[in-house]
């Protein structure tokens, strides 16, 4: 029987980690994969994970099962963090997931549910999985244009002619914040026509936000989620948890299903908890209770927020500081974007054999197609890059 298995077609990303982690040269540099590093190369545990984890040991009395949808505590101050009170709480269904991933897939699976037909919008370029998912489920992809790669600026004229022929019957996918992998962002009145669209087709809007907090600020890189959400009948939001509270490896993430009217939440919720129960039962509970925790202590969410701020001005100075020697060192203002950008992404414009090059000469890793991961640089590798992106001819 296993015989018959065959090769599965390589994730770009993890490929790249696997590759980094064979490569012998001390001088290697890790642009691939979306984990912050600190100066010292070091993806750290935050100060208030850490307080709230020696909390969890000491208070803990059980691990016994929690239940589907996982701790309602969790949902109900993730939804808050994102959404601010904006919707009725009780138009809300959520469960907990296995990480942000987790949340795409349990709500791909739930608008598979409800439409085995359905086709999903997705920008183009997206994160692979997000295609890699939906093609794996059987749900055909659609793709708007999203980036225009001359200016390395959202393209929105052509996702706005790309999604007039989107119907009531389809889902358009969104990022709600620092796009992955671009780096570009819709602005606030972009977003406001955009869902002008969403309520004049019918469509069923999902926002993937996976790094709130990265960009602009928390309320900030919210600010269009918000928007979204008190403004369209129907809303799916995919939340990670695994960046901001640097809890990759613990899996924490949220699926929140906005409904219209109340009376439909308990139907979606149950539909949602029966997902989960085919899947994997009962999600992960660690991350999610550190998050909980956090959340809901004054001193330690403060903490959280001020060790965020620090990581979000790092990537900012390091955005400008990439930006800044490269029109050194080319003499012109071409990767100027690396400084309006935001998040963890740029993608920088290139051919994979330059990247490849990048990596065979420079030891330096980046996804083939140009997107760099600014966290994984620091003061010192930014003029190493620079160097070497200016040698390969980028
Ligand atoms: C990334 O895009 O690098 C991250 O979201 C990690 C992943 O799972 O791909």
């Amino acid at each position: 029987m296993l015989n018959n298995l065959k090769e599965q077609p390589k994730d770009k990303i993890l490929g790249l980690m696997a590759l980094y982690r064979a490569d012998p040269r001390s001088t290697k540099l890790d642009l691939g994969v979306g984990v912050y590093k600190n100066d010292e190369g070091v993806t750290p545990v935050m100060r208030a994970v850490k307080a709230a984890e020696r909390i969890l040991v000491e208070e803990q009395t059980s691990k016994s099962y929690v239940g589907l949808a996982g701790d309602p505590a969790f949902a109900a101050v993730m939804s808050d963090l994102l959404l601010e009170k904006c919707v009725d709480r009780a138009r809300m269904a959520a469960v907990a997931t296995p990480g942000g991933t987790g949340a795409v897939r349990q709500a791909f699976e739930l608008i598979k549910l409800a439409n085995s037909d359905v086709r999903v919008f997705v920008s183009d370029p997206t994160w692979p999985n997000h295609v890699s998912i939906l093609g794996y489920l059987g749900i055909t992809v659609v793709n708007y244009r999203y980036f225009d790669t001359e200016n390395r600026a959202v393209d929105f004229d052509g996702m706005m002619e790309d999604l007039a022929d989107i119907t009531a019957q389809d889902v358009i996918l969104l990022h709600g914040c620092c796009h992955n992998p671009t780096g570009a962002n819709l602005n606030l009145t972009q977003w406001q026509t955009l869902i002008d669209l969403i309520n004049e087709k019918g469509c069923l809007p999902m926002i993937d936000i996976a790094y709130q907090g990265f960009g602009d600020g928390l309320d900030e890189d919210a600010a269009a989620t918000r928007l979204v959400a008190s403004s369209v009948p129907q809303l799916l939001i995919a939340a990670s948890c695994s960046k901001n509270f640097g809890i990759y490896r613990e899996r924490t993430g949220l699926l929140i299903a906005i409904n219209e009217n109340i009376g439909e939440t308990s139907v979606t919720q149950g539909n949602m908890n029966h997902l989960n129960r085919q899947n994997f039962s009962f999600p992960p509970d660690h991350g999610a209770r550190i998050v909980t925790k956090i959340l809901t202590d004054d001193a330690m969410k403060a903490d959280w927020i001020a060790e965020l701020e620090e990581m979000r001005l790092d990537m900012l100075t390091l955005r400008q500081g990439l930006a800044d020697e490269l029109q050194r060192l080319s003499g012109s203002n071409r990767f100027g974007f690396i400084a309006e950008h935001r998040g963890m992404f740029s993608q920088i414009g290139t051919t994979p054999d330059k990247v490849e090059k990048l990596r065979v000469e420079h030891a330096i890793y980046m996804v083939g197609d140009g997107r760099l991961n600014i966290a994984g640089l620091n003061a010192n590798s930014v003029r190493v890059l620079a160097e070497a992106i200016i040698e390969a001819g980028i």
